[in-house]
């Protein structure tokens, strides 16, 4: 049982979102954002990000300089690069050690957090552990798709943190910052 108070490390969520609380198709992402795939590398370099396997199919390599911890039920599934689990507090254990034995190797770009990495399942499970939510808010006019579950918004204090315009290529969009009040 994980009790939140007890977590070595602090989970925090990442997810890019419209409107409608929608993440992606179920394979892939619907958007293209380059700033915002630079802004979740630079914030999870050095972190263990906790992810599902849709999620790391839909990526379909490890991302570097970070722990790739993959939540399945398949006790055969295995791919190069990800520390597979699964039970969610089993991905939190590896996530603590992985953190342990990169800072005790002298690793000082390592940061002492966790990243619940998407999908929708994923995110289902480890909320409720969260007390901070790195938020991309996109305009992307869809109510089809896989949804980032409800938020009780009144729990949780927003800043904005920056604002883009659309370009050609790029839809408006903008990032927050939600902590748990
Ligand atoms: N916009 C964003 O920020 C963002 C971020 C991440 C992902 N996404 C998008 O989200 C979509 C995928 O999300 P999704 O919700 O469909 O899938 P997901 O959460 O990535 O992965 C679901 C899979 O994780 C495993 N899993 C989930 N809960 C588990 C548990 N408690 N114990 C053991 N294994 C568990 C199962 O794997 P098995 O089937 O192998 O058992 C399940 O099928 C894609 O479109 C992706 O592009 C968007």
């Amino acid at each position: 049982m994980i009790i939140k108070e007890n977590l070595k490390n602090p989970i925090f969520c990442i997810v890019a979102m419209n409107e409608n609380r929608i993440i992606g198709d179920g394979k892939n992402l619907l958007w293209y954002l380059p700033g915002d795939l630079k802004r979740v590398k630079k914030l999870t370099m050095g972190s263990p990000l906790i992810m599902g396997r849709k999620t790391w199919d839909s990526i379909g390599r490890p991302l570097p300089g970070r722990a790739n911890i993959v939540l399945t039920n398949s006790v055969s599934w295995s791919a190069d690069g990800a520390i597979v689990v699964n039970t969610f507090e089993d991905a939190i254990n590896k996530a603590d050690e992985w953190i342990n034995l990169n800072i005790l190797n002298n690793q000082n770009l390592i940061q002492k957090k966790i990243f619940l990495f998407g999908g929708a399942e994923i995110y289902k499970v480890g909320l409720e552990y969260c007390d901070n939510i790195e938020m991309t808010k996109v305009k992307f006019d869809t109510d089809i798709g896989i949804k980032f579950p409800e938020l009780n918004e009144s729990e949780w204090k927003k800043t904005k943190l920056e604002h883009h315009l659309a370009t050609i290529n790029v839809p408006e969009h903008s990032y927050w910052h939600y902590r748990r009040k």
